[in-house]
């Protein structure tokens, strides 16, 4: 029957032709946006995952649906297994500074499909008893990932920690690190806002800042008061550069990441040398929080946790006018070092 009619033959020949070129051009052109996801540098000293461990190629909707899971941290163990995931050490780190926005930057930049966040602060390198527990201990608090994908952690301790900078170091010397400045008076009063919370849910009393910040005798900035050195951000910055070139640091406006968050991430996305993903979609203004809040998908949106975004005591002018004057050389050397300059008082 068919052959008597080569036309309809070649008709259903040609259909069946074009659909099996698309099929192939489609896939070719899925394997080439997998491969420009691929990282530009070693994950860590581990040989590179062989041919068959790659990502199979399967439908886009439940790769989507595996990312989002990875995204919250809810992969499964078949998940993990059929996926060969990974728990892989961080190839950048938020290195502080606290109260800097370091949580609302990790979580935004987990909107990013190629990264995944380790969602506690883990305090490896800030903490002898951890750091002692060995890398291998590290490298279980992370979380699984897919091989291409790469992990951020965030401890902003580890800016002002004095053994830092020499343990990361040694763990990989080319990693990225991530810096979140605000402007120094603004974070040193949030800062003391915070431990005053924690003072008053104990049901226990607490200086006012203008008593912890000037020193009574002198009149003057005290320097031991904590909030105040935490500010001080070009003298942690010097002792990280012992250990590791400028380049491999990215200052992050805390202040924008707050008001306007979308330009400063796509500067991290450049830096972390990953195609630009993160878009005005997955960022709202949520005017109940006041803050921007972070939409992954058409189900899935969230806003920080109520303690980031606490209101300030009121400081008395005087005070925030002398620390201002204070923290202005140490700017003057931050925006010098770093090549990003800030319009801090
Ligand atoms: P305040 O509580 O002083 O407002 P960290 O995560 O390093 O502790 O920083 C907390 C700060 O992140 C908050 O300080 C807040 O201003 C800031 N922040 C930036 N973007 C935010 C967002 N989208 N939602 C909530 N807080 C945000």
């Amino acid at each position: 029957m068919l052959f008597k009619q080569p036309a309809l033959l070649r008709q259903k020949l040609f259909v069946l032709g074009s659909l099996a070129l698309g099929s192939l051009l489609y896939l070719v052109a899925r394997v080439g946006s997998l491969e420009r996801l691929q990282p530009i540098c070693p994950v860590d000293n581990r040989a590179p995952p062989q041919s068959h461990e790659q990502i199979p190629l399967r439908t886009l909707q439940y790769k989507r649906g595996l990312l989002h899971e990875l995204r919250r941290g809810n992969s499964t163990r078949e998940q993990n297994l059929l996926h060969h995931l990974v728990q892989q050490l961080p190839r950048a780190i938020i290195i502080g500074v606290r109260k800097g926005g370091t949580r609302a930057l990790l979580e935004m930049l987990n909107l990013h499909p190629a990264v995944v966040k380790a969602s506690q602060e883990i305090h490896f390198f800030d903490n002898d008893k951890n750091y002692a527990r060995g890398i291998d201990w590290y490298r279980e608090k992370m979380p699984f990932s897919l091989p291409h994908q790469i992990t951020i952690e965030k401890s902003p301790a580890y800016f002002i920690t004095e053994e830092v900078p020499e343990r990361i170091f040694k763990m990989n010397s080319s990693i990225k690190l991530l810096v979140i400045v605000r402007e120094p008076t603004t974070r040193a009063i949030s800062d003391y806002t915070q431990v005053l919370e924690g003072k008053e849910r104990k049901n226990k009393t607490y200086h006012k800042f203008e008593k912890l910040a000037i020193d009574a005798s002198t009149c003057e900035v005290n320097t031991k008061y904590k909030a105040v050195r935490t500010s001080i951000y070009t003298k942690h910055l010097e002792r990280w550069l012992k250990y590791f070139p400028v380049e491999q640091f990215h200052i992050v406006d805390g202040d924008r990441l707050i008001t306007d968050p979308l330009p400063e991430l796509q500067l991290v996305e450049k830096f972390l040398n990953l195609p630009s993903r993160i878009s005005q979609y997955n960022l709202y203004f949520n005017a109940t929080r006041g803050f921007y809040c972070l939409r992954f998908n058409i189900v899935f949106n969230k806003c920080l946790a109520g303690s980031k975004g606490r209101t300030h005591p009121e400081v008395d002018p005087s005070v925030v006018a002398k620390l201002r004057k204070f923290f202005h050389p140490f700017n003057q050397k931050f925006y010098q070092i770093t090549g990003r300059t800030f319009n801090w008082p």
